[in-house]
């Protein structure tokens, strides 16, 4: 259950922002979520209590963007195990909640397995299983936060290399902050810490139709960083590139496959596709538990369609933007047929560097990126 719970944010809690945090109040577990759908209007949080009501806040992207999916679908599966529920039937709903974002389903398997594990050497102690499942969740969690300090620092070193001695002005799309993350993010991080530094000296912010996560949620990052940053439309890129107004794209991913393809949130190809013909880096951050080497390229990778109403209507926060409910301001005809997918692909040969917490590699190849995947492996 999750909405009778809904409580407004305590505003100081909320100076560093916390996407999603597991708490044991008396009447039992929950895994608390700031609402994404509510941002920037209201700062909200809800209150997951059992995997069904977690199913549908990533469904309705309450909760969202992939390291993020990765962690959540790991506590969902601790707080099943812990709340005494199926534990092999939460981790199959969790894992199909969503189809892009490996992570999801890399957060799930790990919290399953732990489970599982600790169920045989247990004999079917059920307590002890349930605390090896919550400690592998916080451990995903944990993780997610060092990779992301890591991107971080690798990604400014790669700016450093490709564009010497600049203040930057970065494009981005969609959103990569702290509210997709157990930390600061992925490729906002790496703008995070250029600003820090005071080598920022724009954020560009692609708008990202049709549910505006770099509009809503990315602008609300920035403006709380006290970054300088500007939103646009998503078509308005293309003059802005030519305008020479952008250094670097810097984006996220969902999933990428073994040759270096990138699903990330749809418009993040044609940005590929623009910055090469205008001769600026597209760069992509994402931690290695982005890398799916069981799907050989983009072609093998689900990409997520959602409804239509998405694209026919303009969501209006705080109405539950994407919440399925068709509660935006309607800009079609009644009845308008869309076209929704909710991501894209960029082939390997459009982008300068894939950066994860282990490193970088430039240019994309299928060898370079098994490569830092091994180094997650070897520890
Ligand atoms: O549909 P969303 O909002 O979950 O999509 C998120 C993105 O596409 C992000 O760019 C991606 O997850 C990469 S980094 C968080």
């Amino acid at each position: 259950m999750a909405d009778q719970y809904a409580r407004p944010s305590d505003a100081a809690a909320l100076s560093a922002v916390s996407p999603l945090r597991w708490e044991e109040p008396p009447e039992g577990p929950v895994i608390v979520l700031l609402d994404q759908r509510r941002l920037p209007a209201e700062e909200v949080e809800l209150v997951c209590t059992d995997v069904p009501a977690l199913v549908d806040a990533i469904q309705t992207l309450a909760v969202r963007g992939a390291p993020l999916l990765g962690v959540a679908g790991a506590y969902g599966v601790a707080l099943a195990a812990v709340r005494g529920f199926d534990v092999e039937e939460a981790a199959e709903m969790l894992a199909r909640a969503r189809p892009t974002a490996v992570n999801l389903a890399y957060g799930v398997a790990r919290v399953r397995d732990a489970h599982r594990a600790a169920v045989r050497k247990g004999g079917g102690d059920g307590r002890a299983a349930a605390a090896a499942a919550l400690a592998e969740a916080r451990a995903v969690h944990r993780e997610d936060a060092e990779a992301s300090a890591r991107m971080a620092e690798h990604g400014v070193a790669l700016l450093e290399e490709l564009l010497p001695g600049g203040g930057y002005r970065i494009l981005t799309h969609c959103n990569t902050g702290a509210l997709v993350s157990g930390g600061q993010g992925t490729a906002f991080a790496v703008a995070g810490a250029l600003h820090g530094a005071g080598r920022l000296r724009r954020l560009w912010v692609d708008e990202t139709r049709p549910l505006l996560q770099g509009a809503r949620l990315t602008a609300y990052e920035a403006a709380r960083a006290g970054m300088a940053y500007t939103v646009l439309t998503d078509s308005a890129a293309g003059s802005l590139f030519a305008a020479g107004e952008v250094d670097a794209v810097l984006v996220g991913a969902d999933r990428i496959a073994a040759d270096g393809s990138v699903a990330n949130k749809v418009g993040s190809y044609p940005l590929a596709v623009l910055a090469r013909y205008h001769h600026i880096p597209f760069v992509v951050v994402a931690p290695s538990t982005t890398v799916d080497l069981g799907s050989e390229g983009g072609a093998d990778i689900e990409v997520e369609q959602r409804p239509g109403h998405e694209v026919t209507e303009i969501p209006v926060p705080p109405q539950a933007a994407g919440a399925g409910t068709g509660a935006g301001v309607p800009v079609a005809p009644l009845g308008a047929q869309a076209y929704n997918p909710a991501f894209d692909i960029t082939p390997p040969e459009l982008m300068t560097a894939i950066v994860t917490e282990n490193g970088v590699v430039s240019p994309v190849t299928k060898a370079g990126l098994a490569e830092l995947c091994d180094r997650s492996r070897s520890g």
